[in-house]
């Protein structure tokens, strides 16, 4: 795999004569990746910006390598961290090097699972205002939800309270407000990237991410300020506060700020494709839907998850797994090459871009029966253990695994056990819903990111 002698080249397919496949890369690029492992396999290079190479790499070997065996030599290209630096600064998400380790090794401890435990009371107390906002839903004699902003409602509310705790309650909807304004800019810099006007001309949107980032410092700083001052209740910023490295500095106040953004950035957005994809796996498949809820009504019997009950909750993390399986919400993970390099035997040149995408690589035949069919039994531990490492990563791998993954699976699994059980979500008849691969993997409804489904309540034995 790693033989730089080796006479193979990747696979290359079809495109515009001059301009290569730059036109599909900025219209539809996930339609182009699906496209370039059918029609090219495991490796193919694709034709970009002149003199730069581009290749998209879709077997679970690469993605290892790229990820994991060879995982310094890649860092990421300017064209993501570019936007998403915008609003998270240097914080981890953008940040390489030496910079990206230090900060990695003082925020791991806030993640680690005994420290995340304590939220898990606040993740179901959040589950259960969407669940009230539901109910007088079908008070109101309604029966039609959008389940996409309802989701990135609730995981905004999490991230805002597990990062700040109660003490800014006042202020969780301003953050969120923000957050969604400046995210959506972000996101619009990302997609098009090729005809985004530069940051300085004073467009409207360049105008409303200044605002939303002036309210976000404000806040942000203003609450560093006043920890600094007298120390506050042990949330997630308490904890970025008080890691120290061995010779005993801590994050500055910009650091500190980076990181909070950061993980706001990375935190709500994901969390909330991966719960709005489950709800409409399940109301694709009753039949599955029927094994989720009884499983629920068996071991809660109606009363909200507590972290104990996680556990005995297997088939619901399976639905979770199996929807990140068929719609990851970070659908790609971009690199660049820092180093020559060779994958699957063929030659990576110094500059290279490789695009890994998880949508690609966990719908690859060979190493999944029936990948298109919604089936979250293989996620049981018996049929994980046959899959190479690499077959399915939703949170990426390596050094750069996704730092929040235990918080996003205790968040989601307790979410989805708190509404499942009370609720069924069915499709509406001729609401076609369209994949948007934004920054996350988003539900589309014509030009709108939209999930619209039939709500009612969830009667046990009635699936
Ligand atoms: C279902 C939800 C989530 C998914 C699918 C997800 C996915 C990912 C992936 C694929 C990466 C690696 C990106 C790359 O290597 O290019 C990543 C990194 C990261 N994620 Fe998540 N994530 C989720 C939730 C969260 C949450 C809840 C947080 C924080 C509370 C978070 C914080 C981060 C951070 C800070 C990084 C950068 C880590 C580093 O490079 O050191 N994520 N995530």
């Amino acid at each position: 795999m790693s033989d730089t002698n080796s006479e193979a080249r990747a696979a290359s397919i079809s495109g515009h004569w001059l301009l290569g496949h730059l036109p599909e890369l900025g219209r539809s690029p996930l339609e182009l990746y699906q496209r370039a492992h059918r029609e090219g396999g495991d490796l193919v290079a694709l034709r970009s910006v002149p003199g730069r190479h581009w290749f998209f790499a879709a077997h679970p070997d690469a993605v290892a390598r790229v990820l994991q065996g060879n995982g310094a030599n890649y860092g990421k290209p300017d064209f993501f961290t570019e936007p998403t630096s915008l609003l998270g600064g240097q914080g981890l998400l953008t940040a390489q090097g030496d910079p990206w380790l230090r900060q990695r090794r003082l925020a791991q401890p806030a993640f680690h699972r005994q420290r995340l435990e304590p939220l898990a009371a606040m993740m179901a107390q959040a589950a259960q205002q969407t669940a009230d906002e539901w109910e007088s839903v079908l008070a109101r004699g309604e029966s039609k939800v959008d389940v996409w902003p309802a989701m990135t409602r609730l995981t905004l509310r999490v991230a805002s309270r597990a990062l700040f705790s109660t003490d800014v309650s006042a202020q969780t909807a301003r953050i969120a407000r923000a957050v969604a304004a400046a995210f959506e800019v972000l996101n619009y810099r990302m997609t098009h990237r090729f005809s985004a006007p530069p940051l300085w001309l004073a467009t409207a949107r360049h105008r409303r991410l200044k605002r939303s980032i002036t309210t976000l410092d404000e806040i942000v700083f203003g609450l560093i300020r006043e920890r600094r001052r007298n120390s506050g209740p042990s949330d997630l910023l308490a904890m970025l506060m008080d890691a120290h490295d061995e010779d005993g500095s801590g994050m500055s106040d910009r650091q500190l700020r980076d990181e909070v953004m950061t993980l706001m950035i990375a935190g709500y957005e994901t969390t909330a494709s991966a719960l709005s994809w489950a709800w409409l796996l399940l109301a694709k498949h009753p039949g599955k839907r029927a094994i989720l809820h009884a499983e629920l009504a068996q071991v809660l019997g109606g009363r909200a998850p507590s972290l104990e009950d996680l556990p005995r909750l297997p088939y619901t993390r399976q639905v979770l797994l199996e929807s990140m399986r068929l719609f990851p919400p970070a659908w790609v993970l971009p690199r660049v090459a820092l180093g020559d390099d060779s994958l699957l035997g063929c030659s990576i040149p110094r500059g290279a871009i490789v695009i890994l995408s998880p949508f690609v690589t966990h719908r690859h035949p060979d190493f999944w029966e029936r990948p298109e069919e919604f089936e979250p039994e293989r996620f049981a531990p018996e049929h994980e253990a046959q899959r190479p490492r690499f077959a399915y990563f939703p949170f990426g791998g390596g050094a750069r695994l996704c730092i929040g993954r235990e918080f996003a699976l205790m968040e989601a699994h307790i979410a989805l056990a708190t509404l499942a059980q009370r609720f069924h979500l069915g499709l509406l008849p001729g609401c076609k819903i369209e994949l948007d691969p934004t920054f996350t993997l988003r539900p589309r409804v014509g030009q709108r990111n939209s999930l619209p489904m039939r709500l009612r309540a969830a009667i046990t034995g009635d699936d």
